[in-house]
């Protein structure tokens, strides 16, 4: 872990780091609403109301590109601004290029979502923004980069923290996967079509998918862990050595894995297989991972009874495991035939992101924000409340998505004795009805602590103000005086 820092706070160009985090929730409440609505879209179709623009096709890009990209992408803007600064003791390079990257990404995030909504897609899973937003993205996405490695190379430490190491395989890997992915002819200003075609048109977009899982939800949010559970435990990483290794483990085998989501498909068996054994393997480095952020508390365990932003970073981890397991589980190719067009996937996709990447956020949102306002959080209870609320809707997600799915899975491949199918696909559709009601309902639960954060966070900052004002009124009567 980096020494104590060499430079004032007020040195550190901390204006980007709040722009970013105040956006960050905003885009979570807004993205993870969305999802309650076509959670409950799903289980009560009448709400799609014949309007094309809030049907559930249209709505779930809406939804996984303000989850992924709005909140996801802007936490990690913050958290990397933030994490680098700290770290290598430097104010953060070219403050103009941040903004730039502030309003390039927060425009990009907003005009995606009304394209989406208006119909305007390129029709590739998180990579739905067409050519003209995908050259805006790239021109921030590279600006991104300049900023950090030029930081890092001002650095006033010798070393390189390993948060660092994770956060730029993250910038470089998403700049490759960005870039081949969306290789396309436009026709028009709203109209481009793939330079791939057929199968390898499939597999690049999944090697972008799959990575995409990787590099954007994992090596950077393990990035963030890195820096935040050490400095709530007030602990330094367990094992430095295993940071290392697991790092370039886990940036090596993450590449071949994206195989695995067209099992039983057109593709080569030999890729399918190379696919699920490179995710077996993965498992290895990502329990390194969750092993090392876990570990980081021993000798300090009661710190679990006593600190609530501590409770969010551990199950955090716990829930990094426990998808890190599932995801292995799903790749082998018998699993796969269960698991693939049910909602299994969705239960493994939301406890790797409700569990793993909302809930370190949120801890690490509840160590950053006071020392970005200079002040102490508002309400410790309302974190206490926060963690609850979460939890609970993520075990009510998971949970009815792990009985719908498999559930569903059984229904479509049971026969009856005469060889024919057992049920129809509409009754396997009646099944899931209830489940969905549970579903929507966790994510009622999941958004309602987004919403005590966002209590909590208010009255934080307006106490700060207060606070601030009241002293520096202070001050000015003592001038007075003087
Ligand atoms: C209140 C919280 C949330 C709710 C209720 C929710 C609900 C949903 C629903 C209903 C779907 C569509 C499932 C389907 O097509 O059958 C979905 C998809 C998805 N959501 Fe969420 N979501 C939430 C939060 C999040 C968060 C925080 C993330 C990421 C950080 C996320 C990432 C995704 C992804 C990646 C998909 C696409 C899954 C796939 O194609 O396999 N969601 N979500
Ligand atoms: C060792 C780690 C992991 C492996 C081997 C793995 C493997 C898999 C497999 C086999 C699928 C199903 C593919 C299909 O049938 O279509 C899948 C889907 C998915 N996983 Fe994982 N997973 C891992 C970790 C994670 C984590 C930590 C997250 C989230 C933070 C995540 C997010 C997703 C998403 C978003 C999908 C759905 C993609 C889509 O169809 O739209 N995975 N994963």
């Amino acid at each position: 872990m980096a020494q104590s820092p060499a430079l004032p706070a007020e040195q550190y160009n901390y204006d980007i780091v709040r722009k970013f985090t105040i956006m960050a929730i905003v885009w979570a409440v807004l993205g993870m609403s969305v999802g309650v609505y076509i959670a409950s879209e799903l289980a009560w179709p009448f709400l799609n109301f014949d309007i094309p623009q809030i049907t559930f096709g249209r709505l779930r890009p809406v939804h996984t590109t303000l989850v992924i990209f709005g909140f996801g992408g802007s936490a990690l803007f913050a958290t990397a601004y933030y994490v680098v600064q700290r770290t290598c003791q430097a104010r953060l390079a070219f403050p103009w290029l941040a903004e730039f990257t502030f309003w390039g990404w927060t425009g990009g995030v907003a005009l995606g979502v009304i394209t989406y909504m208006m119909g305007i897609t390129q029709g590739r899973e998180y990579a739905e923004f067409e050519w003209p937003l995908d050259l805006a993205i790239a021109v921030v996405w590279v600006s991104y980069i300049v900023i950090y490695v030029e930081t890092i190379r001002r650095r006033s430490q010798p070393h390189i923290y390993v948060a660092n190491w994770f956060y730029l395989a993250f910038l470089l890997a998403v700049a490759l996967l960005h870039i081949f992915n969306n290789l396309a002819v436009p026709v028009s200003l709203t109209k481009s079509y793939s330079l791939f075609s057929g199968v390898q048109d499939a597999m690049t977009q999944w090697w972008y998918g799959h990575n995409a899982v990787g590099f954007f939800l994992t090596a950077a949010f393990l990035g963030m862990m890195y820096y935040f559970v050490p400095k709530q435990a007030g602990r330094p990483v367990y094992s430095y050595r295993l940071s290392i290794i697991h790092f370039w483990a886990l940036i090596f085998l993450y590449m071949w894995a994206g195989g695995h989501h067209l099992h039983w498909t057109a593709l080569p068996d030999w890729v399918s297989t190379l696919a699920a054994t490179f995710s077996i393997l993965l498992l290895m480095p990502s329990w390194g991972g969750m092993i090392n952020g876990i570990m980081t508390l021993s000798g300090a365990w009661d710190k679990l009874r006593s600190d609530p932003i501590m409770l969010f970073l551990i199950t955090s981890l716990s829930f990094y495991g426990m998808s890190t397991f599932e995801g292995p589980l799903m790749s082998l190719k018998s699993v796969n035939a269960l698991s693939h067009y049910t909602d299994w996937t969705i239960g493994h996709v939301h406890s790797g992101a409700l569990g793993w990447v909302a809930l370190v956020t949120f801890g690490s949102f509840y160590h950053l924000i006071p020392r970005l306002w200079d002040t102490k959080m508002y309400s410790q209870t309302l974190i206490y409340v926060h963690f609850w609320l979460a939890t609970i809707g993520i075990v009510l997600y998971i949970s009815s998505m792990w009985v719908a799915g498999i559930g569903q899975g059984l229904m479509l491949r049971s026969f009856d004795d005469y060889g024919n199918l057992a049920y129809t696909f509409i009754e396997t559709v009646e099944f899931m009805h209830t489940p969905y009601a549970w579903r929507a309902l966790g994510g009622a639960f999941f958004v309602s602590g987004a919403l005590v954060m966002v209590y909590n966070v208010v009255m934080t900052l307006w106490a700060a103000r207060r606070e601030q004002a009241g002293e520096a009124k202070l001050v000015a009567k003592q001038l007075a005086k003087a």
